[in-house]
């Protein structure tokens, strides 16, 4: 089987389970964002703070020029502490507290992603309050499925996100009566994992269709947030660790159409870290069980969640073994039938104190980790500073 290359000696030194993040991976991919984007010019990534706010990777993710898309207080905090400008952060989120409106405020925050009017009307008081003019951008829930997990789809109209279209001209007009609130932009966001571009050629449409009313009424905005959810390939960490943004960025480019002078926004999370990171977990236990034999990891679902929760796939390799492959179901210790990685999965020969690497886990990986079962949270290294 090939696998990744990873620093195995610096692995037997350290504690396990720890994610690993390869920053050649992470700079190359930042590398081809910024590639494919400035051939438009008005294209400005922000990258989705929520699917990893390893201190080091966001500062990695900092140099490289991106923006920050934080759905929470705690985010733009991880944010502004990472060193993103405030002019570069964005913070959507349905339900917004006082304490984290007040906090982005004080830190003069690009823009915050409305999603009702209750809280438009929030921010208008609380900027007031401070003597300050809040820059806002609707969230429209735009109606467009994905063809991703159902839990992971954001953009239909049963989906607690946003505003619907119905009522985006009179939001619209209400914000514009407003004296501490600034209307600048619309933001969606329609699910994430899509790797089919028409997904995202049909966001442009609607896009295109809300805009056209909206020029109908002269209500024109500066700014067109798309949101994020670019895909990453799961089953080919080694081949094709970069994904497509030449296509990505190319759909939206070929599709949406843009009113002169308007620049457009995208929030990529899973894209950016998704294949830089692996979780790296020690063999505790091989058993034989009655017609299977199970390799027993010291990590679980409290370290990685999402194959338990999504049913998600992880490519798992033994990197210290190069043994004939046998089949195991690779499980971790929690006390839940569901912490189970992968089923039936063909392994080089395994033993306890082998080295696994579950991978394509940098995104939604550490930051999901919980304390269940009074488990420590995993640490996570970046190969900088494994050398
Ligand atoms: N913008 C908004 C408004 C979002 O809700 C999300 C993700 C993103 C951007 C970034 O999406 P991405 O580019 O990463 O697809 N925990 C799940 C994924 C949840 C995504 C939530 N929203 C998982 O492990 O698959």
């Amino acid at each position: 089987m090939i696998k990744g290359t990873f620093p195995i000696a610096k692995f037997r030194e350290l504690e396990t389970p720890f994610y690993y993040y390869d920053t050649k991976v992470l700079r190359d991919t930042l590398a081809a964002i910024n590639k494919e984007t400035g051939k438009y010019g008005n294209f400005r990534v922000h990258y989705a703070v929520k699917a990893n706010a390893n201190p080091k990777v966001l500062n990695i993710i900092r140099e490289s020029g991106l923006g920050a898309d934080c759905v929470s207080g705690g985010e733009v905090h991880a944010a502004i502490n990472a060193g993103f400008p405030s002019e570069k952060i964005v913070y959507a989120g349905v339900g917004k507290t006082d304490k984290e409106i007040n906090y982005s405020l004080d830190h003069d925050i690009f823009c915050f992603n409305v999603e009702s009017v209750p809280e438009l009307e929030v921010i208008n008081e609380l900027a007031a309050a401070k003597g300050k003019v809040a820059q806002v951008a609707f969230r429209i829930n735009p109606n467009v499925g994905a063809h991703t997990h159902a839990n992971i789809t954001t953009g239909l109209a049963e989906n607690k996100f946003g505003i619907s279209m119905e009522d985006m001209d009179t939001v619209i007009e209400m914000a514009q009566s407003m004296n501490n609130v600034k209307f600048i932009g619309l933001h969606f966001h329609i699910g994430s994992q899509i790797l089919d571009m028409g997904d995202f050629a049909a966001l442009c449409n609607r896009v295109n269709e809300l805009q056209e009313k909206l020029a109908k009424h002269q209500l024109i905005c500066e700014h067109i947030n798309v949101g994020g959810g670019l895909g990453i390939d799961y089953g080919h960490p080694n081949h094709l660790p970069i994904p497509n943004f030449a296509d990505y960025f190319a759909t939206y480019h070929k599709f949406l159409k843009l009113y002169p002078n308007q620049t457009l926004h995208f929030e990529l999370g899973r894209a950016v870290v998704g294949q830089c990171g692996s979780l790296i977990s020690k063999v505790t236990y091989v058993k034989q069980g009655t017609n299977k034999q199970f390799a027993i990891l010291d990590a679980g679902m409290t370290d990685l969640i999402r194959p338990a929760l999504y049913q998600a796939y992880h490519r798992i390799e033994n990197i210290t073994s190069d043994e004939p492959e046998e089949t195991y179901d690779v499980v971790g210790p929690i006390c839940e039938s569901s912490d189970v990685f992968l089923k039936a999965v063909d392994l080089n020969k395994a033993h306890r104190g082998d080295l696994f690497a579950l991978r394509s886990a940098g995104a939604y990986g550490e930051i999901m980790a919980s304390q269940y079962n009074c488990r420590e949270l995993p640490k996570g290294y970046i190969s900088d500073e494994l050398v």
